[in-house]
């Protein structure tokens, strides 16, 4: 098949978040099995890959720009960067200081004006197009409402949910800036709360969704996680399919990660004992017997609400009192951020912050963190515990999403499962489960055996791009 995608961030051009690692992974198993992508993200600031490759008028509101296109060529995978200096050469992705740019709405509709008229311009006919997030939305949209080139127009779309929580809500007026009609102001289209949501026209106007693990597909469909769309998943829920995130092991794999001291794996862990001094070095934390030996626990995380962080918050106090050190490296909340610099501050030999993001760091952490600490509010999928499990650092999740599918509890009567595991999101239950941990960390033989359950998990893409493979069939089939 040859496969359309779009969406605002891949690496390794662009990331904030799992979304960037999906994009990029994706599209690689995609093209293993033998299919085609092209997958056009924005050029952004500081991105430097790529050839010219021509130019596509954009017409938005009666205004037409002009954007240049540069393509970087990968097999059977090629990245489209649509080049538009006055929308995306900017310092970040989204906004500054916590605020998003005002003019998101424009920004993020020029790219799927610009991912259509490319797309159509070319001799070859897409069997797909494949969008992300709310930041392609509008694509679905434009395809289904007469506003697609003709090259295009008739192309079925998938649409996948990494994130219920990010809507795309603007301002109506928007509809007329962007040169779209009232009609989309319908409770059946793209009308929102008074407002509009690219979120919901790409769920809405897309033949099949899905989202990025099982157990969120259903959660989502419930008003706890479905932030007021769950009405809407329900109505559609024959054509909702979840389908797990996989991780990218030539990434992400002890045994041959650039980013560590040593390597290594399941059969000799002495690497990871190596990987561990070294972050306890970056993080300032004296590297003695006793810290050594005592367990490190990881972070690595957006900052948010989403993540846990205000139950971390509630017993932060408890922390250095356990028997472990913690590691963080995040960005986000000024509030969380403040307060992870002042644990590690009061306590410099249990507890190092670093604000930032920072991938080597990450590969290391993921390395030398005996636990890692993922207590998420909701998480569509996640990626860091699935990284944990192959690292042999074992993790410790609310039983959620993405980490319900992929952590099994640790079971003390059969000795089996991978991590720790809890239901009620509450500060208690975090800290309790922590400490069970700590506890059965004590028990070498035991806690052996967990690493190694975790290390033997295959979360390979090619699982998961097969599953893709039979919705865009579905897709293109009930469009015949
Ligand atoms: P989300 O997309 O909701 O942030 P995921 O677990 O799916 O959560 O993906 C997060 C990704 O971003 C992982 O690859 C993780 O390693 C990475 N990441 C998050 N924060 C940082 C940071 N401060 N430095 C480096 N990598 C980070
Ligand atoms: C979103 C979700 C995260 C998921 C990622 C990639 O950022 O928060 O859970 O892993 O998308 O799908």
């Amino acid at each position: 098949m040859r496969i359309l995608m779009v969406a605002s961030e891949a690496l390794p051009f662009a990331k904030t978040g799992g979304l960037a690692d999906v994009v990029a992974a994706l599209p690689a198993a995609l093209a293993r099995l033998g299919h085609h992508v092209d997958v056009v993200i924005p050029r952004y600031q500081g991105v430097t890959a790529g050839e010219r490759a021509g130019t596509v008028r954009v017409g938005i509101g009666g205004q037409v720009a002009v954007a240049q296109i540069w393509i970087a060529a990968a097999g059977n995978v090629r990245t489209v960067f649509v080049d538009y200096p006055a929308y995306f050469d900017r310092p970040s992705l989204y906004g500054t200081a916590g605020q998003d740019y005002p003019d998101n709405p424009e920004r993020f509709a020029f790219l799927a004006v610009a991912a259509l008229e490319w797309a159509a311009a070319l001799p070859e006919r897409f069997d797909l197009v494949h969008c992300h997030d709310w930041q392609s939305g509008l694509l679905p949209v434009l395809l289904r409402n007469g506003y697609a080139p003709a090259g295009i127009a008739r192309t079925p779309a998938v649409f996948t949910i990494h994130n219920l929580a990010y809507q795309g809500v603007f301002d109506a007026s928007w509809l007329p800036r962007l040169g779209l009609g009232w009609d989309l102001m319908r409770i059946d289209a793209l009308e929102y709360w008074g407002r509009i949501s690219y979120l919901k026209g790409g769920i809405l106007f897309s033949r099949l969704i899905t989202t990025v693990s099982p157990r969120y597909a259903r959660e989502i469909q419930t008003p706890e996680f479905g932030f007021g769309f769950d009405g809407m998943l329900r109505h559609r829920a024959d054509d909702l399919v979840g389908i797990l995130n996989g991780i990218d092991y030539d990434q992400w794999d002890p045994a041959r990660d650039p980013h560590l001291p040593e390597p290594y794996d399941a059969t000799n862990l002495a690497g990871k004992a190596a990987a561990k001094r070294v972050v306890l070095e970056t993080y300032g934390i004296p590297v003695d017997e006793a810290t050594l030996a005592r367990p490190l626990v990881g972070l690595i995380s957006r900052l948010i609400d989403q993540k846990g962080f205000d139950l971390i918050a509630e017993v932060a106090d408890e922390l250095p009192r356990l028997d472990a050190s913690f590691v963080l490296l995040g960005t986000g909340n000024r509030r969380y951020e403040d307060l992870w610099l002042g644990l590690a501050a009061r306590h410099p030999d249990r507890v190092g912050a670093q604000i930032g993001f920072d991938e080597g760091l990450a590969h290391r952490i993921e390395a030398g963190a005996d636990l890692f600490l993922m207590p998420s509010r909701f998480e569509p999928c996640g990626l860091n515990q699935m990284y944990s499990l192959r690292y042999g650092t074992v993790p410790v999740v609310r039983a959620v999403g993405g980490l319900y599918d992929t952590v099994r509890n640790f079971n003390p009567r059969t000795g089996k499962g991978m991590g720790f595991t809890f239901d009620e999101y509450s500060a208690q239950a975090l800290l309790d489960t922590l400490r069970w941990a700590l506890d059965v960390y004590r028990d070498r033989s035991k806690w052996h055996r967990i690493q190694r359950a975790g290390m033997s998990q295959d979360f390979s893409w090619d699982a998961s791009a097969r599953q893709y493979v039979k919705v865009y069939e579905r897709a293109v089939a009930a469009t015949e």
